[in-house]
């Protein structure tokens, strides 16, 4: 959730750390703080709402110059948003600053024996004892790393911590259990980062830190040792994407140049993964055959959009397998005592690898004994590490908090994998299986042909900027689009926005319909005759009752044109993989309406791109 930022080295530290912050405020901006060391003082300046207050404070109040230095954006778990609760805390001495990202759950037992021994809190965080804790370390004599191992050992809950010591200026030290931490090694110089834009500007090589794993920086080195002290090494790795790939490139938003991006990461995703002979490889798919062979289940488990990218996944591999496929919300997986065993096969789906729900009920399922699958965008993450296969989704830096590029990535994925077990277990031919992967691979085209009749789906999101409520439709594959265009437009516009499955809707929901209620439908392709026809009838059964029909249908179809007050037209492709159409107009119109109505796309209210509590 909350962004972290480290350095140590020649260059100034204030500059390098909000820049940091700046490609680091996606996740959390309720905030932001810095914290320099400069001749055995901390220099700290900390300010509510986003990183611009606290650029312009530093432009007001200066700080001295420093080559050491922390930074932070929150995103508030104890304590409300305010100056007084930002990040860094410091020690009762000012001697030590500390920021957090995570929550420290024995906070109130740790925080009671401070105020007995007489330290003043001065905040409403959970974090601020993990300062005075620190602070009473190294005045009793430990350098800033024991301090910290020692710290670490007294703290129950999921953190990545990162201190500085005003009597030890060239060292910063950084811990994490169950929340993301990455070093970026450079020359002369070191840095800490939540993720690798915090640095990726200086440096692309990188180092993935284990759990429960203690790191200090100085300038010429990095040493890595257990909570206990022992020596320990991290994975070193190298960044394939660069500064560019970090950058709007002359879009307004990140959300929409990352929606724009979705042919190239389509096939960014489908690229390498089958061989000339027209055999699917997975390089990442550390299960054998064998194992594959074995699986007599799936769960995939995911949140938000991710596990949208699950519900359609299940459509898709039980068709191509019949391996019957469960779908759930890695939230509630977790806490109901699955049934798991090792044959089940868990799929956690996850574009920042950090996802806190995901990564317990994966922990959860490994421990009862079953294997896990990761389809994940973020190489050196916490879930694809701790998974014992992955399917990278190859998107590059997802920045804008909606997932757009993230959520048709997975879907590629989620298609490759059930190719897979279908060509592993022999329930599809190979040629059928090359018919599939020829589809996905005109996908790229499809989705541009799509953007580039961006204006009417700009007009409608203009014409309907009044909207109070706004209603989604799907059958089949098309229903988890219809959720995931609901969501969209919740988070970023704000309004009510509801997801059905068309089916549905006489059960209940219809009741909602009323004079002028825009209502979305994604109408299945023609070929899927009684599907198709099913969607039709429910379009004439709420325009009969006054819903304005919005349209997602095939380009060719003759079918909706008399029940649609405005039809966005889709490309002809097969009734599995229409997700990966239909959700992109859904995108646009929400980044538009949003943009319309001066919210904040990138960085909608109460929201973090990666939410790494529980
Ligand atoms: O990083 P993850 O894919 O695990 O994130 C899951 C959800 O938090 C995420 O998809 C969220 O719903 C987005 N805000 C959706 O746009």
């Amino acid at each position: 959730m909350c962004g972290i930022v480290g350095y140590v080295g020649e260059k100034s530290a204030q500059d390098v750390v909000i820049e940091g912050l700046r490609r680091l405020e996606y996740r959390g901006y309720d905030s932001a703080g810095i914290a320099l060391v400069h001749e055995g003082s901390i220099l700290s300046d900390k300010k509510a709402g986003k990183l611009a207050n606290l650029e312009k404070d530093l432009a007001e109040h200066p700080l001295e110059a420093s080559t050491t230095g922390i930074g932070h954006t929150r995103w508030a778990t104890h304590g409300a948003p305010t100056d007084r609760n930002a990040h860094p805390h410091l020690g009762q001495h000012d001697r030590v600053a500390v920021i957090h990202n995570g929550i420290i759950e024995n906070f109130a037992a740790l925080r009671g024996e401070l105020e007995d021994a007489g330290v003043e809190m001065r905040s409403d965080t959970d974090t601020e004892v993990v300062s005075h804790l620190l602070e009473a370390e190294v005045e009793a004599g430990a350098d800033l790393t024991v301090a910290m191992q020692r710290v670490c050992q007294r703290l129950a809950g999921a953190f990545t911590l990162v201190a500085v010591d005003a009597a030890d200026p060239a060292r910063v030290v950084a811990a994490r259990r169950n929340s993301p931490l990455v070093v970026g090694l450079g020359e002369g110089e070191n840095f800490l980062g939540s993720d690798v834009a915090a640095f990726i500007e200086h440096t692309r090589e990188a180092l993935e830190l284990g759990q429960d794993q203690v790191v200090t920086i100085t300038r010429e080195g990095v040493e890595v040792t257990g909570f206990d002290g022992s020596p320990a090494e991290g994975k070193h790795y190298h960044v394939d994407w660069d500064l560019s790939a970090a950058e709007k490139d002359g879009h307004d938003w990140f959300m929409r140049k990352e929606i724009f991006e979705q042919p190239h990461a389509v096939a960014d995703a489908l690229l390498g993964r089958h061989s000339p002979g027209g055999r699917l490889q997975l390089d990442e798919m550390r299960l054998s055959e064998q194992e594959l062979r074995d699986v007599d289940k799936i769960i995939l488990v995911a949140c938000g959009t991710a596990f949208y990218a699950g519900l359609v996944a299940k459509y898709a591999i039980e068709h191509w397998t019949r391996i019957p496929c469960e779908v759930e919300l890695a939230h509630e997986f977790r806490y109901r005592d699955p049934i798991l065993t090792q044959d089940t096969l868990v799929v956690a789906i996850s574009q920042s690898g950090e996802t806190a729900d995901t990564l317990m009920a994966i922990r959860h399922a490994r421990a009862q004994g079953s294997r896990v699958l990761a389809i994940c965008n973020t190489n050196g993450s916490t879930i694809p590490r701790e998974s014992d296969a992955v399917i990278y989704t190859h998107a590059g830096p997802e920045i804008g908090v909606a997932s757009t590029k993230g959520f048709s990535t997975q879907l590629v994925a989620s298609y490759l994998l059930g190719l897979y077990l279908a060509q592993v277990r022999g329930t599809m031919y190979g040629d059928e299986i090359r018919g599939v992967v020829h589809e996905l691979e005109q996908m790229p085209g499809h989705i541009q042909g799509i953007l580039d009749r961006k204006d009417a789906i700009y007009a409608l999101a203009a014409d309907l900027a009044d909207a109070r409520s706004v209603l989604f439709l799907g059958r089949h594959a098309g229903f988890p689009v219809a959720l995931e265009g609901a969501l969209k437009l919740k988070e970023l516009a704000y309004i009510h926005a509801e997801g059905f499955a068309a089916g549905e809707l006489k059960h209940g929901p219809i009741a909602l319909i009323e004079e002028g209620l825009p209502v979305f439908c994604v109408v299945p392709p023609q070929g899927r005759d009684q599907l198709h026809d099913k969607m039709i009838s429910a379009i004439q059964e709420i325009r009969a009752r006054g819903a304005r029909t919005l349209l997602l249908a095939e380009e060719d179809d003759p079918a909706v044109a008399p029940y649609a007050d405005s039809v966005i037209y889709l490309p002809r492709v097969p009734v599995l993989l229409q997700p990966l159409v239909a959700v992109v107009p859904l995108q646009l119109f929400a980044c538009e309406l949003a943009s319309r109505m001066g919210h904040d796309v990138d960085q909608p209210r109460n929201l973090a791109k990666s939410v790494t509590v529980e």
